[in-house]
């Protein structure tokens, strides 16, 4: 039985990806998104979401806005990466779905009310949403099956030298969600990039022949160019579809149950995920963490999810 799922999200190129993920695998059940600010404003990100589910011919999955900044710091865009309109690279065509009237709270708390079943939550943006969730409506937390997050890393940042970019844009509302005692997995950067958009991978997902894949590749051409800038990586990684690879193909990535710690304070290294693969804090484990990913598997996995869109 494919498994429901939520997908909060910032699209962001590779979010974009995470979309299509979701939408065309058989084995994931895309009941909403919701949106929020990171890779860009709000106002970008739930245009761009509708932008890509339409041209995909997704239909029926509602779409609603949530937190456009962090909940105690600054919301600061990732303009380096994915552009001023967080969809950089090509003319974007008009969007054919229309946002839901509800907030992305709101939502959350209707789809796991009628799911009648567990739902997991799939973020692939900073968690201000999911912790606004769990703060409004703590009762309903056992109707989530788990969160799966694409943020942090068990090594070095990627904003900051020991920052990843969701979890220093909010990482009070990651503590939060991790602190709720949710089912948690995280997906760092220490395996995303492993999956690196070479030469051969866009060529792949061009080959799948349709609207979806054609645009697609237009958003790897600009990522990859913008990585290079940005980040000195030609072949940029595509981070948020592991995090949903990972919930349709559970045997694609390698998880270990550890200890994971959100830094708040630290001046150079606030946002920065404390993994203690070692278990030196002593501390019980309360997360699990991605240590692996079948690239091979993961991007035949991303072929078949294109091809199955429009
Ligand atoms: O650090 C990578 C993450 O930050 C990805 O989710 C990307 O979309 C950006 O949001
Ligand atoms: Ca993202």
């Amino acid at each position: 039985m494919p498994k429901p799922v939520i997908l909060d999200c910032d699209p962001g190129h590779d979010d974009a990806f995470a979309i299509w993920l979701a939408a065309g695998d058989p084995e994931i059940d895309l009941r909403a998104i919701t949106t929020v600010g990171g890779n860009g404003t709000l106002t970008h990100t739930t245009y761009n979401a509708r932008v890509v589910t339409g041209l995909a011919g997704i239909a029926g999955v509602p779409i609603s806005p949530g937190a456009d900044s962090p909940m105690v710091r600054l919301l600061s865009p990732a303009e380096g990466i994915h552009g001023a309109n967080a969809l950089g690279g090509p003319e974007l065509p008009a969007p054919t779905v229309a946002a839901d009237p509800r907030t992305a709270v709101e939502l959350i708390r209707d789809t796991l009310d009628g799911a009648g079943e567990e739902v997991t939550i799939v973020a692939t943006g900073p968690l201000t949403n999911i912790a606004m969730f769990v703060r409004t409506y703590p009762d309903r937390l056992s109707r989530i099956k788990e969160v799966v997050w694409m943020g942090g890393s068990t090594g070095r940042g990627n904003i900051t030298p020991y920052a990843e970019f969701n979890c220093w844009t909010d990482p009070e509302a990651a503590a939060i969600v991790l602190g709720s005692g949710l089912p948690f997995t995280m997906i760092g950067l220490n395996v995303t990039h492993q999956v690196l958009i070479t030469p051969e991978v866009v060529a792949r997902i061009g080959a799948v022949g349709n609207r979806t894949a054609a645009f697609g590749v237009e958003l790897l051409n600009y990522f990859n160019s913008t990585y290079e800038t940005d980040q000195g990586m030609p072949e940029g990684p595509l981070h948020d579809p592991v995090a949903v690879a990972l919930v349709a193909r559970p045997g694609l990535v390698t998880t270990v149950r550890t200890r994971l710690d959100i830094e708040l304070h630290g001046t150079e290294t606030a946002g920065a995920t404390s993994v203690d693969l070692l278990g030196k804090l002593r501390r019980p484990p309360n997360a699990s963490v991605a240590t692996g990913v079948d690239v091979e598997g993961f991007w035949r996995l991303l072929e078949d999810a294109i091809r199955a869109l429009s």
